[in-house]
């Protein structure tokens, strides 16, 4: 009995894409529980590079189910070209492979022309969103509006919902937001299409895992998205509007408490942000641009450049206590190579008081500054490194110090891209003795 939950410490792009890679191998089931196609990661199928928004990197071992659960907002449009391209790939997709909730919820046109628009309209103040329609589908979703996927299989619900969204839709975009109304016909034709090739993909995930976890399954939960991205726990209102902390996982795939073993928290082995919002420990200066430029920082879903900045322990600790974390995972600890010193944030100075939390008002954020603690760097190429004692003292310092200070134990730390470059601490499908 052992399920495993993967979730990013700080704001996304934490490289969970590598650790549920290698976690996928030990699992029967992964399951994403929030976001959409905000996400992204890249697979390398047969030599070939594809990017997958929406599908787990699961779906590339044959044995493995793959499941879309309730908490995800989907762009069905986006979900049949990743379904094409794995086919055309040689991937076999068939519903025994892969599921999509009949509760999550559809991105619509709408959606899409409503982020887009008011992202030009808050100007500088602009959130920096991936411009997919997610928050909108979400707000959809919570004012009890959204159209999910069971409706998208039932035609007469399919049209009431459209053409009475459309109507509030249409009024909000030419009246307020100065963008063009959309017209019902072309986009029920393409939803009510897609909603057949789709039919045979919609299930209810929640019982589908349920039965797994009963008959000794293991399932991975793979998060999306990062812990400071929360709409809850976040840098509010810098944020994407679902719940990428562990608890997100009980309501968006539909599984009790009880039923997560081990929560993974992977941490980066520095920090970036991708899109507007507070980062106390960005780096300005040619230190930030060597981290963005060794670390290849731009974002899979927008290509957009990452803000870098020093590790921040004040969030990640924040994260230890949002998600329950049970182990981290450090990534791309291999980025760090060849700097002289290397500065962790250790807590935060703020009107002349030390926290060690990230404060909730923006405004009180902006005033605090870091507190660091340095340390010396190291020169050596690690990524050939396979056990701790491979790594030269400074590396291993640097790792000892994320352990005690935030007072969480490492699992897997990743020294280089290949998925062979990786030391195992522990494997947090095996349950600890009893
Ligand atoms: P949205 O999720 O498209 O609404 O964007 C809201 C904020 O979350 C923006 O700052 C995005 O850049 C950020 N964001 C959304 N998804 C990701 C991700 O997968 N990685 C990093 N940042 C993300």
């Amino acid at each position: 009995m052992s399920n495993v939950v993967v979730v990013g410490t700080q704001w996304g792009d934490e490289g969970k894409g590598k650790v549920v890679d290698l976690l996928t191998a030990k699992a029967d089931l992964v399951v994403r529980f929030q976001g959409g196609n905000n996400a992204g990661h890249t697979l390398v199928v047969n030599g070939e590079q594809t990017i997958c928004h929406l599908i787990p990197s699961g779906i590339l071992h044959d044995d493995k189910k793959c499941l879309i659960g309730n908490g995800l907002v989907v762009d069905p449009e986006v979900l049949l070209e990743e379904m094409d391209n794995l086919t055309q790939r040689g991937i076999v997709i068939n519903p025994e492979r892969l599921s999509l909730s009949e509760k999550a919820h559809i991105i619509m046109p709408y959606h899409k022309a409503l982020d887009l628009a008011r992202e030009v309209a808050k100007g500088k103040d602009k959130i920096g969103t991936t411009g997919r329609g997610i928050g909108p589908c979400y707000e959809d979703k919570v004012g009890r509006t959204g159209i999910r996927a069971i409706d998208l299989l039932e035609t007469e619900t399919l049209r009431e919902k459209i053409k009475t969204n459309l109507k509030e839709k249409n009024f909000y975009l030419t009246k307020f937001l100065d963008a063009e109304p959309l017209e019902f016909q072309p986009i029920f034709d393409q939803y009510q299409s897609m909603a057949e090739t789709l039919r045979p993909y919609v299930t209810d995930v929640s019982i589908e895992i349920d039965q797994a976890i009963r008959s000794g399954k293991k399932v991975l939960f793979e998060g999306a998205q990062g812990t400071h991205l929360d709409i809850d726990h976040g840098t509010y209102p810098f944020v994407t509007s679902s719940n990428p902390v562990s608890g997100g996982v009980c309501a968006g795939a539909g599984v009790g408490p009880g039923k997560l073993h081990h929560i993974n928290g992977i941490v980066k082995a520095y920090t970036t942000r991708v899109g507007s919002g507070p980062f106390p420990t960005e780096l300005l200066d040619e230190t930030g641009d060597y981290i963005q430029e060794r670390g290849a920082e731009f974002g899979a879903t927008t290509g957009r450049r990452r803000r870098c900045g020093w590790l921040d322990l004040v969030m990640v600790r924040d994260s230890v206590r949002f998600n329950g974390l049970s182990s981290l995972s450090i990534t791309k600890l291999d980025v760090l190579t060849g700097l002289e010193n290397l500065k962790i944030c250790t807590g935060y100075e703020c009107e002349g008081e030390r926290i060690g939390s990230r404060p909730t008002s923006l405004n009180k954020l902006a005033q605090c500054t870091p507190v660091y603690e340095e340390l010396p760097g190291w020169k050596e190429d690690i990524t050939a490194a396979r056990q701790m004692d491979q790594l030269p003292t400074e590396t291993r310092n640097y790792l000892t110090r994320i352990e005690e200070i935030t007072e969480v134990p490492l699992s897997i730390v990743s020294v280089g891209p290949m998925r062979e470059e990786t030391i195992v601490l522990k494997d947090p499908f095996t349950p600890p003795p009893l």
